[in-house]
């Protein structure tokens, strides 16, 4: 698709009848945020989650637009390097929204990464049993994965995403603007999931990919966003709760999720934890016959093409352990998902543990 048509795609929607919305991917869309606002909308107030140093670079702006057109905004602003989506930040936001005389017209706005658009989901989601939100990611990885589908969450005693809901937002806002100021690092993590969307959905993005990774600086983040979008809007519309196909989004996250309760969660960003858990997975599917050899090549030599960290040496029965709480989570059956065929993912319960195990060997190289 050449440079031209790819500004004449349409709209992606996330269709799911009467919830149904729009993704926007669009270079300045935050700018234009009151454009996209629904038109008849009666809005009491804005509540603007985010981050300090997002709120100096993007939300300070997007304040004084809004209020330029006389919204008030409530701003909740998290220090910086606070991830903790817990209770006690829940209970802090909420605190001020009743403060501030929030009621049911009140609309959250989520912009940052995953951390913010998941709290900010749930306190929308919850908030006087439902109020609007729109998700404005700001790193690469919100943009392809975490602020599209509607899954919001909170940790609790120590358990990832145990308090959450699906609740979708009213429109998702995608400004790849924003990746001018994200960290190479983040930016790599992103690079994770896009591959993941390559490997189980489509195999011509993969090979683009294999060229696009090899300069990160000139990737073309707009196309690549807009493809991830698309695929992961058609994966929700067909399976909003996630009881069968949306499942295949795990790729990668059984032995991600391990590494990176492994390893720390400040050492490995998740979507470099995914990257490894994709080698792995690949592997496992290339050892069981479902791939061949050029596509096992094809999609290990783009993984590898990203700059992963090196990784220390892996012990294989603490990751096992960590794989088996997954396990105790879905009724003691592992839901692995593997390639079956490169653009092509399926669900497997028959992955043992010696596979696991000797997939894990690989990761010795990195
Ligand atoms: N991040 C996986 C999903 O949204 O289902």
């Amino acid at each position: 698709m050449c440079i031209r048509d790819r500004h004449k795609m349409s709209d992606i929607i996330v269709d799911l009848d009467l919830r149904s919305y729009k993704i926007i991917v669009k270079s300045g869309a935050l700018k234009s945020f009151p454009s996209y606002l629904k038109p008849h909308d009666n809005i009491k107030n804005f509540v603007l989650i985010t981050h300090d140093s997002i709120m100096k670079l993007y939300g300070s702006n997007l304040k004084n637009n809004l209020e330029s057109l006389g919204y008030d905004i409530v701003e909740i602003v998290l220090p910086d390097g606070d991830d903790s989506k817990d209770l006690e930040i829940y209970n802090k936001i909420i605190t001020k929204m009743i403060e501030s005389n929030c009621d049911k017209t009140s609309v959250v706005i989520a912009l940052g990464g995953g951390v913010v658009g998941d709290i900010s989901g749930f306190v929308a989601s919850s908030f006087m049993r439902g109020i609007n939100y729109y998700q404005v990611p700001t790193t690469l990885l919100a943009m392809v994965d975490s602020s599209i589908g509607g899954k919001t969450g909170l940790n609790f005693s120590r358990k990832k995403n145990i308090i959450g809901s699906i609740y979708q937002p009213v429109s998702v806002i995608v400004d790849p603007d924003l990746l001018d100021t994200l960290p190479f690092n983040e930016k790599v993590s992103g690079l994770g999931e896009i591959i993941k969307y390559g490997a189980i959905n489509d195999r011509n993005f993969v090979n683009k990919l294999h060229e696009w990774v090899k300069d990160i600086e000139s990737f073309p983040y707009i196309e690549a966003i807009e493809r991830c979008c698309q695929i992961k809007a058609e994966i929700v519309t067909k399976d909003e709760k996630e009881t069968d196909l949306r499942r295949v989004l795990n790729f990668g996250h059984t032995i991600g999720h391990a590494l990176e309760s492994y390893f720390g969660f400040k050492k490995l960003r998740h979507g470099e934890a995914v990257s490894f858990g994709m080698i792995c997975s690949t592997y496992i599917s290339f050892k069981k016959g479902f791939l061949d050899t050029g596509e096992y090549n094809l999609l290990i030599e783009t993984i590898n093409q990203l700059p992963l960290p090196k990784l220390s040496k892996v012990d294989p029965d603490k990751i096992m352990h960590y794989i088996n709480f997954d396990k105790k989570n879905e009724n003691g059956k592992l839901n692995f998902v593997l390639l079956d065929g490169l653009g092509k993912a399926k669900i497997s319960q028959e992955v043992s543990s010696s596979e696991i195990l000797e997939s894990l060997k690989v990761l010795s190289e990195y």
